[in-house]
């Protein structure tokens, strides 16, 4: 199949909140890669994007911020937009689900599958909250776990013993919200039938579409061996596109139905404004159009089963041909959550790491989740940055211009007959491009972008082994071909690394006065023509400093801490016990006389301390890593008196000292405020 053009989709961030390094490495630089790639070689294309402004996520966010929802979409539409934009994300359309356009399309498209028999309807028991009027979704929903009794167990799953649940099965089901009781009501919802698709999806998805990357096509695999069921489309709820049907009052459809058809009201958004890109349907109806979505993992049955079989029912239109579906990114190890704020937010790095959009490009393609869940570590970044940008492409570029201003006054000079080497070099120069370009044909960017820093690295040998700055004393004459062709290889860079590194794809352009270009100009020695005046040269890219990095990781401990300690619960008091037992447990003050490191050991400290008894008593105490031994000498403490001795690091430690653990494990010991002897009881 060949296709005329093509359609790329980028699934559309909920507008809940700022977007961060995971969106961004997930879907949306490998798509702009891809599309950046396909303007090159004068493909036809669009890139559809947009704010996903419906569903809960939403909803929670405003009562979170305590705004209205319309107030959160806004701020946080305009705030990714805008990020997006920074980044060089360069969708044709960035629109929302907001939008007048959307509505009616997503309604009409609800209305035809509606009058067309395509639904089922079913009338279910849902949870009620009649003080409130709502209908609850499973995890607004809060109860008794009916497997360990955790009082907070969700509608769908008991945080503490990991049980998976339905509402159903909580004993005293409330709102998570309000606490009130719930109620069961009668709820009638649209189904959509897909145990109906099973069939033509099992063939089209499992036989057809083999080629789709194996995480994706595994997905699929799993869902469709499970068996496809019916699927509700609409929802209980005041916050979305209303279910164009009477007697549907109270009810919208699922954001997981609106949204997707986004894609398509976005298209006709951008065609109506822009008449010279056809009808809309063009690119949404045509079977010489490719239709290609760019999403995360957790969104692939969405695009690869439910969409589709929307997009069936529907019967016009086209489906996608393939579905780049990535894994996630975690963050110094750490799962990325936008919920705990702990992320790189887009906005802020573009603050606190102003123009260098390109170098966190580079990295989260470097490092992209293609095929496996990866890890994000600044001191990998600045190690990217370093050792790579700045070290290959960055040095490269910046010896040939820099030659060229010194020998020649910035001009280009001309290229005389070529040598061996100088033909191996323009050799492996091609064939690295056609690599390059099957490597972005099928979606591979993270090897793709390797293969375009190794055409750095070739430029970087081919300077090196020239070494025109010895022969320029006796063969100039060389030396011009050398420079020439030096230049011919940055202005292939300029172009390779365009979808990847925008930014200074362009400065570079600038930099060697490069105006037309498109991507068959790649392993051309003919780009750059000899005495074309080239202005002074700047730096391509810059180090990162260490300072930078620790700003960064220290931002992110802060925010682990700051978790930690929200999210700690005081541990369950202990079964209770008679007085009598108490009372066996002598705890007494003592006076810190000595205190000091035990060797050989991080964590003990060895007191000495004034016990009363006119006897030194020595306790090893592990708390080493939270104190100066001399800052304690002085320190009245309590400790436990008739605890059995114990031999520890070869020392007898005669009782405990107390101290309270912390949430995040530091511990603190505990001393007494008023000025009490060595040896009184405590109690
Ligand atoms: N908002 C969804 C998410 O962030 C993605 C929606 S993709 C679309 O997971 F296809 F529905 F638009
Ligand atoms: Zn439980």
């Amino acid at each position: 199949m060949t296709f005329k053009r093509t359609t790329v989709t980028s699934a559309l961030p909920y507008a809940n909140g700022p977007v961060h390094i995971g969106h961004l490495a997930g879907v949306y630089v490998p798509a702009d890669i891809y599309v950046r790639y396909l303007r090159l070689k004068k493909r036809e294309v669009l890139f559809i994007g947009g704010s996903d402004e419906h569903g809960v996520p939403v909803t929670i966010r405003a009562r979170k911020e305590g705004i209205s929802v319309q107030q959160v979409v806004d701020r946080y539409h305009e705030l990714i937009r805008r990020s997006f934009e920074e980044f060089g994300i360069s969708f044709d359309i960035y629109s929302r689900t907001t939008s007048e356009t959307h509505h009616k399309l997503a309604s009409d498209f609800f209305r035809k599958l509606y009058d067309e028999g395509k639904f089922v309807e079913q009338v279910t028991e849902q949870f009620y909250d009649e003080q409130t009027g709502h209908f609850l979704t499973d995890r607004n929903i809060r109860g008794e776990c009916p497997r360990c009794h955790a009082p907070e167990a969700y509608g769908d799953q008991c945080e503490k013993c990991g049980a998976t649940l339905s509402p159903e099965e909580l004993i005293n089901p409330r709102n998570a919200e309000t606490g009130n009781p719930l109620v069961k009501r009668a709820t009638k919802h649209w189904y959509l039938p897909l145990d109906r698709d099973q069939e033509w999806l099992e063939k089209w998805i499992l036989q057809d579409h083999k080629e789709w990357r194996s995480n994706v096509y595994g997905q699929c695999k799993s869902w469709l061996d499970g068996g496809l069921k019916p699927r509700a489309v609409t929802r209980d709820l005041d916050w979305g596109i209303p279910v164009p049907v009477e007697g549907a009052e109270g009810k919208v459809l699922y954001v997981w139905f609106d949204a997707p058809i986004g894609y398509i009201s976005n298209t006709k958004e951008l065609c109506d404004r822009n008449p010279g890109l056809g009808p809309w349907e063009k690119w949404w109806k045509d079977p010489e159009t490719r239709l290609v979505h760019f999403i995360g993992k957790d969104n692939i049955v969405f695009h690869c089963i439910v969409f589709p079989a929307m997009l069936k029912a529907h019967g016009e239109y086209i489906l996608p041909d393939n579905v780049p579906a990535n894994e996630f990114l975690n963050l110094e190890g750490n799962k990325i959550s936008t919920s705990k704020n702990y992320a790189v937010w887009l906005n802020e790095y573009l603050e606190e790491m102003p123009g260098r959009q390109d170098e966190l490009r580079y990295v989260l393609t470097a490092n992209a989740p293609e095929t496996k869940d990866n890890d994000f570590t600044w001191h990998d970044y600045q190690a990217r940055c370093n050792n790579e940008l700045v070290a290959v492409y960055g040095n490269f570029v910046n010896r040939a211009l820099q030659l060229t201003q010194k020998y020649y006054e910035g001009r280009v000079p001309a290229c005389g007959a070529l040598t061996d080497f100088d033909r191996e070099t323009i050799a492996e120069f091609t064939s690295v491009k056609e690599r390059l370009e099957s490597l972005l044909e099928a979606f591979k960017f993270r090897e793709a972008q390797k293969e375009a820093m190794n055409l750095a690295r070739i430029g970087n040998k081919y300077l090196a082994d020239s070494e025109p700055w010895k022969v320029i004393k006796t063969d100039p004459e060389r030396v011009k071909t050398v420079i020439n062709i030096s230049l011919q290889i940055t202005a292939n860079l300029a172009i390779a690394f365009e979808p990847f590194l925008p930014f200074s794809s362009k400065r570079l352009r600038e930099m060697i006065a490069m105006n037309d270009f498109s991507w068959e100009q790649i392993g051309r020695m003919d780009l750059m023509s000899e005495g074309t005046q080239l202005p002074k040269p700047e730096l391509l890219f810059t180090k990162v400093e260490d300072s930078d990095i620790e700003f960064q990781t220290n931002k992110l401990e802060e925010t682990l801490k700051a978790n930690a300690a929200a999210e700690w619960k005081a541990p369950e008091v202990k079964p209770v016990i008679p007085f009598e037992d108490f009372e066996k447990l002598d705890i007494r003050v003592g006076l810190v006389k000595t205190c000091e490191k035990v060797k050989k050991s991080k964590k003990l400290l060895k007191f000495t301390l004034d016990d009363g008894s006119g006897k030194d008593r020595t306790i090893l105490s592990g708390i080493a890593g939270w104190y100066e031994p001399e800052d304690l000498v002085g320190k009245r403490v309590l400790f436990i008196a008739n605890l059995a001795p114990r031999q520890m690091m070869g020392e007898t430690s005669e009782g405990m000292i107390l101290s309270a653990v912390n949430y995040d494990g530091n511990l603190s010991v505990t001393t007494t405020l008023g000025d009490v002897k060595g040896g009184s009881q405590v109690g």
